[in-house]
């Protein structure tokens, strides 16, 4: 990277140890809102099926995620998702959240929320969800609940075979420089929604991508992705009048009447502050931001609604990405890309093996001697939050176990920044059998695994036996 692009270098480094970034709890005790607007059918098979879906072992072959329903039923999709965005995830669901004293929410998002990005020659994906987003975004500000944005099925499939992808297909296409450009763009609507629309005001922080894959080899140019990530929060903050450490903001910005007018200068007012590619997504995202300010109705304009005054009591967004050890083989490390406040992501799931042996012991022994916090310190990626963990395992687990199994695990992830449960809810029918056990925050609660109060244990000492005492010491 050219050091003209980083004109103050050395007073960011020096400015912004330690600086977690004043949106964020100091610790997160918080749910993922999964499923809500990148639907995963395995969580809901009974409601899959009810809306028109199908259930197969291979979700490449049938009707089991999003984009093969839109492909499948053009007709219907919208209507049918709309119907689903509303119930899965209501004020009934806020008050829930909000009654069981956790202070956040990640919330899981598909590119095709940022409707002109979908190429609909090609990508089949329903409509209207950026409605929803806003409604839930503003029960959530008026619940006092902070909110994580997570790019979680990206633009050409960022993950092979994964209904959480958005498709299930083998043709990942995502590590190429068009999609990174679209990824981009929907990180630049993001930011600017997150600070001009109200309905936004309790977003935090933004997730660049969610679980992308863990073979380094298979994702070329993701470092520079990262980069470009944290560059684009940061013009698009400059643009508005947010206060960016180490650089100062354009004056052609000061004299735009409107967010949109802003954009259309962007390609002259940076100059060579940000990368070339920067630069050129701005500007591919200006048309796309005033269509989508018009969707959802967000005032531009910074003389109305206080607009100008909002925004000069906005602090930074939180950029946020996967640690560094998610991936093997020389990963980038997301620390490089850091200028403000930024946090690191990881999700630790015992079920899916390579973790521990399959039992109570090993289960335990491995959770309370976690490394992973001080692993990731090492390589700069602190603070780090778990934003996806549960109680599944391997082997039958007893009540007992999983009530072990919950305290350990909120143990451990509590010397970090915090914790988000997978998932808030889980369906509850005769298909899906006693899946919400393991899987969902509120029956876990209600079955006594987890505890009325997040920062509470039902045996704070649950490590005690298993704490390598060596280590300890
Ligand atoms: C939320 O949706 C559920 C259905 O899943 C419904 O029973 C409930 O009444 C809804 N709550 C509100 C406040 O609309
Ligand atoms: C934004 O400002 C530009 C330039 O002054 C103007 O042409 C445009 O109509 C304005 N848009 C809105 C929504 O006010
Ligand atoms: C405890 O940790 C030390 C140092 O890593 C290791 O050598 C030892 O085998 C561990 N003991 C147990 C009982 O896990």
């Amino acid at each position: 990277m050219s050091p003209a692009y980083f004109p103050s270098l050395a007073l960011l480094t020096i400015s912004l140890v330690g600086l977690v970034g004043a949106g964020l709890p100091s610790t997160i005790y918080g749910v993922n809102l999964g499923s809500w607007l990148v639907l995963e059918p395995w969580m809901l098979p009974q409601e899959w099926l009810d809306m028109g879906g199908e259930q197969c072992n291979d979700c490449s072959t049938c009707i089991a995620s999003e984009f093969a329903f839109a492909q499948a039923k053009p007709d219907i999709v919208d209507e049918v998702f709309n119907q689903h965005w509303e119930t899965w995830f209501n004020q009934t669901d806020v008050d829930q959240i909000n009654a069981a004293g956790l202070n956040a929410v990640r919330v899981p998002l598909g590119y095709w929320i940022i409707e002109p990005l979908v190429d609909r020659t090609t990508e089949y994906y329903p409509r209207g969800g950026i409605l929803q987003l806003q409604r839930g975004l503003k029960q959530l500000a008026a619940a006092g609940i902070t909110v994580i944005l997570d790019h979680h099925a990206l633009p050409g499939v960022a993950s092979p075979n994964q209904m959480f992808a958005g498709r299930c297909t083998t043709d990942v296409e995502f590590y190429t420089p068009h999609n990174y450009h679209r990824a981009l763009i929907w990180t630049a609507i993001m930011t600017t929604l997150s600070h001009i629309d109200p309905a936004f005001s309790s977003v935090a922080a933004i997730e660049a991508v969610n679980e992308p894959i863990m073979d380094a080899s298979q994702t070329p140019g993701y470092g520079d992705f990262q980069k470009n990530f944290v560059q684009v929060v940061r013009a698009v903050e400059l643009l508005l009048g947010i206060h960016v450490p180490g650089y100062a903001a354009p004056a052609s910005f000061a004299v735009a009447s409107n967010v949109t007018a802003g954009f259309q200068t962007t390609a002259t007012s940076f100059g060579n502050m940000f990368t070339p590619e920067v630069v050129q997504v701005l500007k591919d995202a200006t048309p796309i931001l005033f269509e989508v300010v018009k969707q959802l109705g967000t005032n531009v304009v910074y003389s109305q609604a206080d607009l100008r005054g909002r925004l000069r009591r906005r602090s930074s967004l939180v950029t946020t990405f996967m640690d560094v050890n998610w991936q093997y083989n020389n990963p980038a490390n997301p620390a490089a890309a850091k200028i403000g406040p930024q946090v690191y992501d990881n999700h630790l799931y015992y079920v899916f093996g390579g973790v521990a042996a399959a039992n109570e012991e090993a289960y335990l022994t491995s959770i309370c001697n976690l490394g992973r916090i001080a692993a990731d310190a090492a390589l700069q990626n602190s603070p780090l939050f778990f934003g996806e963990w549960g109680l599944p395992t391997q082997f039958e687990a007893t009540d007992e176990f999983l009530q072990k199994w919950a305290d350990a695990q909120k143990i451990a992830y509590g010397k970090g920044a915090g914790w988000l449960y997978w998932n808030f809810k889980i369906e509850k029918s005769a298909l899906a059998g006693d899946l919400a056990r393991e899987w969902s925050y509120m029956e876990g609660l209600k079955r006594g695994y987890l505890t009325l109060d997040p920062t509470a244990f039902n045996d704070p000492h649950v490590c005690d036996p298993y704490i390598n005492t060596t280590l300890a010491s």
